[in-house]
Formats: C-alpha cells, structure tokens, sequence
C-alpha cells in the first residue's frame, strides 16, 4: 500500500504539537502540508507555531495559514484557551520566531492537492472546522475527489469540555462543522467520547521522551502545564486528543465506530451540540433526509492506540 497522502489542518496547541510530530515520524505518512486555523491561539501565532515545530524537527512541508474567525454568526475572536495551551499556544516554551500576519490561503492549498491527487487526500482535522467548510464553499467538486476526512471533534454520548453540551473544536465554529458533517464525502469523527479515554501520564511521556530523542524532548518540554491542567481537572496525564485521531489515520482497527448521520447545533443553548441520527435507528427522520452517513469513534483500543503512539514518537 502506499502512504496516506495527508494535510494537517490544525491550531497548535499541545495536543496538536503531538500529533504533528506522530505524522513526521510516521513512515506510512506522507504529510502533504499543513494548515492553520485560529482556535487555541490566533492564527498568527497557531501558524508560527506550526512552522517552529517543522523548523525544529528539520521537517520541510508547506504551511499555510487560514481562517482567523468563525464562520458562525456572533461568535467570540479573542477568547483563547491559555489556561490550557499557554500564552503562546504551545506551553509557554521559549520560541524564538514572532508571529506574522500572512496571507489566509489554507482553504485554496487544499482544493489545488485535493484536485490534483484524486481520491488520495487525506484532510485530517484537529482545529475548528473552518477552514475545511470554507474549502467545500469555494470549490464543491472537492467532496467527491477528497479520499477521506478525519477529524478530532464532537462529544456523542459524553459532555461537552467547553459546555456541557460542546466540544472545543466544534463549539468554536459549529455552522462550519455541521457544514462538514453534511457535504458527499466520508467523515469520521474522534471525539471526547475516545480521546478522554486516551491518556499518557508524565512518566510516561518522559519515557517516549528519553528514546525519542530530541523532537520528542520537545514535544514532552512543551506540554509540562498542559498535564498540569489536566491533573487538576481529575485526568492522570496528557489527554491526547488529536493524536487519538492521528492514529485513527493509520491505523483504523482499533477503533470501533457508529455510523450515522450526524448535525451540529449552531444557535441555542445547544450551541456546538453534535446528534448522531444512528443509521439502524427507526422513527421520523426530516432533519436528517437526504444527508450522508458518517461516523464516529466509540471506542477504541486505548492500549493498543497510546502503544503506537509510543513506538512510533519514541522509536530511535
Ligand atoms: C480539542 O480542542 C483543542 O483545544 C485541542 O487541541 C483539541 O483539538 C479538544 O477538545
Ligand atoms: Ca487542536
């Protein structure tokens, strides 16, 4: 087989940085490029970000930026998470490099791979759904030449992490989410009900660290406050969302999904809410007619998923 052609759309952030880094190293991956969105930081630093990790890892793809706000009506601009990602989206660690504003051409970057490999694009999303819907606005032809659509979103059948009722990345831009989840390509969803199930705690992540070498030193140096939050919010470890659906790319055994289909709320109490419509469920459906089926993580094989995460950020 040959490898997953993938774009990286995100907002690094730490559990981002993580996942990055498991695509650079892993030898099934072809990271085509990666794409920015604001979310856990404005997108001028989600992009320098992005770039300072490739840049230390001595990883060459290209990077470009992208959405800097939501598509969705009277939704906040400058309510950042640095609680959780720090001040400057990435733990606080000394970056040397000062965010720029450039050019917002992450939407065009995926149409021009997406028609030019047809059928091998992989999009794997692990920010606000942004850039990817307005992806699907400029150029509609993509949902059939796309190869798939993997994204870290949406909260099934547990609570929200932002409101009880939403996932951050969902919650951030959910017209643009319910736009994803409702266009003719396939889309798998790992959301909080796996990845708060998937947890590395410190010992652990200094072991990957110390055969890992120095980019996964890293990625363990830059998320010392992110574990650090967690463990007061009652998690022993990194909760490691994004990578979760990184290795839902490669290795999609290990994970059982439900299938269905799925809208998003986008006004209302419910705001970023996601409802799956199960695909064997009988009863009246006219919110659902005529919208394709998706699916999304349920489960998983916790074990199995954070080992791989082990051998391949810690292989030598
Ligand atoms: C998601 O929100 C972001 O803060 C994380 O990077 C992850 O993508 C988890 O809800
Ligand atoms: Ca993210």
């Amino acid at each position: 087989m040959g490898k997953h052609k993938v774009i990286f759309d995100t907002d690094p952030g730490v559990d981002d940085a993580l996942a990055l880094y498991y695509l650079v190293r892993h030898p099934q991956v072809q990271l085509v490029g990666v794409t920015t969105v604001f979310g856990n930081a404005p997108v001028a630093v989600t992009t320098r970000n992005a770039r300072f990790l490739l840049r230390s890892w001595g990883v060459t793809v290209p990077v470009h930026a992208g959405a800097a706000q939501s598509l969705t009506p009277d939704m906040p601009t400058e309510d950042f998470p640095v609680h959780i990602h720090g001040q400057n989206g990435l733990g606080n660690i000394d970056i040397p490099e000062q965010p720029v504003d450039e050019p917002d051409s992450a939407a065009q970057f995926m149409i021009d791979q997406i028609r030019a490999n047809p059928g091998q694009i992989r999009i794997l999303a692990v920010g606000r759904m942004t850039n990817l819907a307005r992806a699907l606005q400029m150029a509609p032809d993509i949902a059939d030449l796309v190869g798939d659509v993997v994204i870290m979103g949406g909260a099934f059948r547990v609570p929200g992490n932002i409101t009880p009722a939403a996932e951050a990345n969902i919650w951030g831009d959910p017209l643009a989410a319910d736009m994803v989840f409702g266009a003719d390509w396939h889309v798998t969803a790992i959301p909080l009900d796996l990845t708060t199930r998937t947890l590395i705690t410190r010992r652990e992540l200094q072991a990957i660290a110390a055969t890992g070498g120095a980019g996964m030193q890293l990625v363990a140096d830059l998320s010392q406050d992110y574990i650090s939050f967690y463990g007061q919010a009652g998690y022993d470890g990194m909760v490691i969302h994004d990578c979760c659906a990184a290795v839902f790319l490669t290795d999609p055994e290990l994970f059982r999904l439900i299938h269905g289909q799925v809208r998003v709320l986008w006004q209302g109490i419910g705001l970023g809410l996601t409802i799956m419509n199960p695909r064997d469920r009988k009863g009246p459906d006219a919110e659902w007619a005529d919208l394709p089926l998706q699916a999304y993580g349920a489960d998983g094989d916790t074990d199995a998923i954070l080992s791989r995460i082990a051998k391949i950020c810690g292989g030598e």
